[in-house]
């Protein structure tokens, strides 16, 4: 939900029209996160930063897409482009309104006052934000907007004014400030009284930072400054140098270090670049998508960080210090490519990610699955497996698409694991107050890593002392940090709203978990093999089924007026028709119900008649003559079902008005074959329809509001 970008270089000369468009693509990459407004804030003026007096702050919103930000930047007269800022910082945002309507005056950043002494961007929900608002308009300050971000700006600036220490850091300011909140945020600050300066923080919302610098870097941790019970900021160093030790790099060896672009400076615990060019770019991101164009070293940043780029330097810090935590964040190396963020020769994200399935699946298995020796190894889960053998039950919580992921696989599962399996909707699972016990193991799945309801279900796992397993698609994400281990399903970014590679992705990691727990177990060999035959000829499959594209489109065409679509089936395709359903409403606002077969009887029976169009999914499984009963009852009805069904099966075929034929695979497996028409005919049905679809209405791709 939103997202963040801030672009601050130090001693790396940039012009005006350089770091608009910088921020503008920032947006652009992260504009799957939301998209209903967008807003930029940089240094104004056009006087010389050499000669400026006062420093001034521009802020341009607008309603509408990026796209939109960025017309409305190009019509602003008397806007010289090509003054050059040494230093400078801009913060950046596209918005998914949650408190007040999508326009302007809501989008971010917003400010503290008229003369944007202090400008912020926020993604998440600030809950006591009306109080706040209460206590601020009683010392009449006034608000603009409907949103609750404003009153974090209001307060900055309540704070500035009333501070008693005249040398208070722009850090100080926001430690005092993010005090009073409560709720989820990640935020990005900006002011006139320390122009240059950024701060970023986070409270269940994600924030990274991409660091830039000529040379390499001689130290591959932040350490975290705390503050004494006197107010004085200290470090851990002990600490520090047990955990960088560990990791092969320490404080000492840093400080040693001659050839490094980055080390710790002598003064300061920040880190900032060594040698005579001291020049160093800082991006702040909601995620590494934005970031990955510029540079793939990144520090994620943890709950309660706060971050400042000052000078040059980077310093992160904690108010306090709790028992057992980390004390210095990690600069990662991502692997991520730039291409892989790109549409390529496609025309929607979306599109894109229905095709890469058959290499994406692969990435998924790669280094798992032995096909030759019929093995599987999950390397995030070995050291837990004898306890996750000895469990009570198996519990899979998720939300949307990836809750489904964990339908398609339940009965997998209870199959080659003969325990209890148990899956839950996040927020439904929240809701109850789920009982939880210490021999449960809680998986996670989520694409994201990020999505609220799935995190919170998790911490409430944790507490209660349940083992807890994420299986994400975001290296770095708060669910594949909270979690005691996990499965990585390595899709690649997906940046459709719409979930479509990370389904199939996270299907197989459940498989591979299933295999992974029955490999001992003589008696089910056959089984296990079958399905590993299976899952090595998968990728080909999936192939052959997007041959099928054009004829879908076909059917798209025939469908995209009508104004309900049904899905029907049962087994191992349940899930399968409410994952097509869902991609039909969410893509086309079409309404679209996944019902199961054998629950036709009893009421969706009734909505079936000749116009109503019905897809049902009858697969040569041990389901089959069940789901035949279901295709008599709804052409008894006087429909002629759009069916989806199995190679050669003539004895369904003759009762449908319109076939989907598809390639066989083991019945466990089927789903993962039958989705993929699914996926296109939502797609196509939405194009048809003239929409947006890697951008569908009130949606957005990461949850982290509840
Ligand atoms: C639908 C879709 C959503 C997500 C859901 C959970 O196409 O994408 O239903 O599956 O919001 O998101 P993650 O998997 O990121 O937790």
């Amino acid at each position: 939900m939103c997202g963040i970008f801030a672009y601050i270089n130090y001693l790396v000369p940039r012009d005006r029209k350089f770091i608009l468009d910088c921020l503008i693509k920032g947006l652009q990459r992260l504009e799957y996160r939301g998209y209903d407004s967008a807003g930029i804030a940089f240094d104004g003026g056009n006087e010389s930063p050499d000669v400026i007096k006062k420093p001034e702050t521009k802020i341009v919103k607008k309603k509408g897409k990026v796209r939109a930000l960025e017309e409305e930047l190009a019509c602003e007269k008397d806007m010289k482009l090509d003054i050059e800022y040494d230093i400078h910082c801009g913060i950046a945002h596209t918005r998914w309104a949650t408190h007040g309507a999508p326009c302007a005056i809501n989008s971010h950043p917003q400010r503290s006052d008229v003369n944007n002494e202090f400008v912020v961007v926020h993604n998440g929900i600030v809950t006591n934000y009306r109080d706040i608002k209460k206590v601020l308009e009683s010392k009449d300050y006034v608000f603009e907007s409907e949103t609750d971000t404003e009153v974090i700006a209001k307060l900055c600036k309540y704070v500035y004014d009333h501070r008693e220490n005249e040398d208070m850091s722009f850090r100080e300011l926001v430690e005092v400030v993010i005090a009073q909140l409560e709720g989820a945020f990640a935020l990005c600050f900006k002011s006139i009284h320390y122009p240059s300066q950024c701060v970023g923080t986070r409270r269940g919302s994600p924030l990274l930072i991409g660091v830039k610098t000529k040379g390499n870097l001689s130290s591959n941790f932040v350490p975290i400054l705390y503050r004494d019970n006197r107010g004085r900021e200290f470090q851990d160093d002990v600490a520090y140098n047990r955990e960088a030790k560990e990791t092969g790099s320490s404080v000492e060896e840093n400080n040693k270090s001659t050839d490094s672009a980055f080390k710790r400076s002598f003064s300061t615990t920040d880190f900032e670049v060594s040698g005579d060019i001291k020049a160093a770019e800082y991006f702040f991101a909601s995620d590494a998508s934005a970031i990955i164009e510029h540079t793939n070293r990144v520090i994620y940043l943890e709950d309660d960080d706060v971050a400042a780029v000052m000078d040059g330097c980077l310093s992160i810090h904690r108010m306090k210090k709790e028992e057992g935590e980390s004390m210095s964040r990690e600069v990662q190396t991502l692997k991520m490519e730039i291409q892989q963020i790109m549409k390529g020769n496609y025309q929607y994200f979306m599109q894109k990610e229905i095709f890469e399935q058959p290499e994406s699946v692969i990435n998924t298995m790669r280094g798992r699955v032995n096909f030759k020796d019929k093995e599987v190894i999950l390397g995030g889960l070995q050291d837990h497996l004898s306890e996750i053998h000895r469990c009570r039950r198996l519990l899979f919580i998720a939300c949307g698409t990836s809750y489904h992921s964990a339908i398609a696989t339940r009965q997998l599962l209870e199959e080659l694991t003969e325990l209890p399996v148990v899956v839950e909707l996040a927020s439904d699972f929240l809701d109850r107050r789920t009982p939880i016990f210490r021999d449960d193991i809680c998986f996670f799945i989520s694409q994201s890593g990020e999505t609220a309801d799935t995190l919170n279900a998790l911490r409430y796992c944790k507490k209660r002392g349940a083992l807890t397993v994420g299986i994400t698609n975001t290296v770095g994400s708060s669910i594949s940090r909270e979690t005691t281990c996990g499965v990585h399903i390595n899709a690649g970014p997906e940046i459709g709203v719409a979930s479509t590679k990370a389904y199939t992705s996270q299907f197989i990691s459940l498989v591979m978990f299933g295999l992974v727990m029955n490999q001992d177990r003589i008696s089910t060999r056959s089984r296990r093999n079958e399905i590993i035959e299976a899952l090595e000829n998968l990728p080909n499959l999936i192939k052959e089924v997007l041959e099928m594209d054009d004829d879908i489109k076909k059917l798209a065409e025939e469908l995209y007026e009508q104004k309900s679509i049904l899905l029907m089936g049962r087994g191992f395709n349940y899930a399968t028709c409410l994952e097509g359903a869902l991609k039909i409403k969410e893509l086309t606002y079409l309404h679209s119900e996944g019902i199961l077969a054998g629950e036709l009887k009893h009421g969706p029976l009734a909505l079936v008649d000749k116009a109503m169009p019905v897809i049902m999914i009858i697969m040569k499984d041990s389901m089959y003559t069940k789901c035949q009963n279901a295709l008599h009852e709804v052409t008894a009805r006087g429909c002629a079902p759009i069916l989806i069904c199995q190679k050669g099966d003539t004895e369904s075929q003759s009762k449908a008005s319109r076939v989907i034929e598809l390639p066989g695979t083991v019945d466990c497996l089927q789903g993962i074959l039958c989705v993929i028409p699914l996926q296109l005919l939502a797609f196509h049905t939405a194009v048809l329809r003239g929409y947006d679809v890697d951008c569908p209405r009130n949606l957005a791709k990461s949850v982290t509001v509840e």
